[in-house]
């Protein structure tokens, strides 16, 4: 399978899945959820679940990958389960829907980087104003999508791999100088408290499940984008570590994501932290709204070359994500449809996109997909512009796609058969703890605690029904 490209080694492989779970996820994401699901307590379950729940999807998604050297669609059907090529089939779909909005709020983090490099702080507080800008945001997105579809026509070692092995160190040491700045601002101890002490009355199955769904976003699990990065891998590689680096990776970065931002936010707040979750302050806007203004406590100089160098690497991150998004489906349409891979990369590349036009309308610009679920009665997750419709739905998408996974690895292709792929790579397998934990996750942990909390929050995020 020379041709469908390969990882040149282990690192390489490594990098690039953490390229795609480290992304607007971590950095964008996390902490409004975290904000919007109460603070500390989110943060607690969202660990729990991402060790102990998503880790199984992981491994299982590796594994399958790289026994078939398939898309999600055609590995069903490699194994011989022709009735399960439907879970790629959502996979797909998920990753279309994600990439439709990604997109344009890649488009957001990368139009701040010119913003910063101009000076112009004041875009904080005119967030609002900025994303209904649509021919700024239009050709920001326009761009974003070009920059995707660019690198995933260039093949898979060749663009990938090289850019996150050198942005992902630098992203890190970025985020953790910031969070040394942070730290010196006043109120930031309130931030701190706020991220980190958790007060376990807040939990509900919103909190719930708002951890549950990052965890899957953040992880890149539930549609496949594994199974094809697996499909990469060597047969000498151990998938379990990994799945363990590419699990901490993702987790520390998100972790210490929040540890910036919350500070930030106290300090921006006068250590109010109250009003965290509140719409034009809270959700999609947080971090756009809140850094601006922190970058612009470092002088014009320094504020310039930090913000626009965070800004920047934010959009580096994301570009990761996207091309394992666009990957996915590209993937699909070259190995079952036998399409020219350059041709695929364009065309799946435009359908997305226009996909993503009511998502990109709906910071304002269109009253009516500014408030959608309001509109169609639907009740808000995050927020009721389609973006965030748009985002719970490929997330609560995610989780099924990683329940169906999960359980298809350990009942239908077996997990006698997972075991024997894990092996390959791992000496010392048969004995192991890690061979044991797998054995009851795969069967019985991940499998029925998913499926319970994907009814859960199905009917909670969607029918408004609160069970628990
Ligand atoms: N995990 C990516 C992020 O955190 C988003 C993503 C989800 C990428 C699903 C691929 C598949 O930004």
């Amino acid at each position: 399978m020379a041709s469908r490209g390969a990882f040149s080694n282990k690192l390489g492989f490594i990098l690039a899945a953490a390229g795609s779970a480290v992304g607007l996820g971590n950095i964008w994401k996390f902490p409004f959820e975290v904000g919007n699901g109460g603070g500390a307590a989110f943060v607690v379950l969202y660990l729990f679940f991402c060790f102990l729940l998503c880790f199984p999807v992981m491994i299982s998604e590796i594994a399958i990958g790289r026994k078939t050297l398939r898309n999600p669609v055609g590995a069903f059907n490699e194994l011989g389960f022709r009735n399960w090529r439907f879970v790629g089939m959502l996979g797909l779909f998920c990753g279309v829907l994600i990439l439709s909005f990604y997109n344009v709020v890649a488009g957001w983090a990368f139009g701040y980087f010119i913003e910063m490099l101009f000076a112009n702080f004041d875009v904080g507080s005119q967030f609002g104003d900025y994303i209904k800008d649509i021919t700024k945001v239009g050709f920001y997105a326009i761009l974003f999508m070009l920059t995707t579809a660019f690198i995933v026509s260039k093949g898979v070692s060749g663009g990938i791999e090289k850019a996150a092995k050198i942005l992902m160190p630098t992203l890190i040491i970025m985020i953790l100088g910031l969070v040394a700045y942070a730290t010196t601002l006043p109120n930031a101890m309130k931030g701190i408290s706020f991220y980190l002490v958790p007060d376990f009355s807040e939990i509900n199955i919103t909190v719930i499940g708002g951890a549950l769904r990052q965890a899957f976003f953040s992880l890149s699990l539930g549609m496949g984008a594994l199974i094809t990065y697996g499909s990469y891998v060597s047969k000498n590689d151990n998938i379990i570590s990994s799945a363990a680096y590419i699990t901490l990776m993702d987790v520390g970065i998100a972790f210490i994501a929040g540890l910036m931002i919350f500070p930030f936010v106290a300090f921006n707040l006068g250590g109010d932290m109250t009003q965290v979750s509140e719409p034009g302050f809270g959700g999609p806007g947080l971090i756009f709204v809140t850094l601006p203004g922190v970058f612009a406590t470092l002088g014009s100089t320094w504020g310039v070359i930090v913000g626009s160098f965070f800004f920047l690497l934010l959009s580096f991150a994301a570009l990761t994500s996207t091309v394992s998004l666009l990957e996915v489906p590209v993937a699909y349409v070259v190995d079952e449809h036998k399409v020219n891979r350059n041709k695929a990369v364009w065309i799946v590349a435009l359908i997305i996109f226009v996909i993503g036009i009511p998502s990109l309308l709906s910071g304002g610009y269109s009253e009516f997909l500014s408030n959608f679920s309001r509109i169609i009665g639907v009740p808000d997750v995050i927020d009721s512009d389609f973006l965030s419709f748009v985002a719970a739905t490929a997330d609560v998408l995610l989780l099924l796609g990683g329940c169906l996974i999960v359980f298809f690895a350990g009942y239908i292709w077996k997990k006698k058969n997972l075991h024997e792929e894990i092996a390959q790579g791992f000496n010392g397998y048969e004995n192991s703890f890690v061979k044991k934990f797998l054995d009851f996750a795969v069967t019985i942990l991940s499998p029925v605690v998913l499926a319970i909390l994907f009814i859960l929050v199905l009917l909670n995020n969607f029918f408004g029904i609160t069970l628990i």
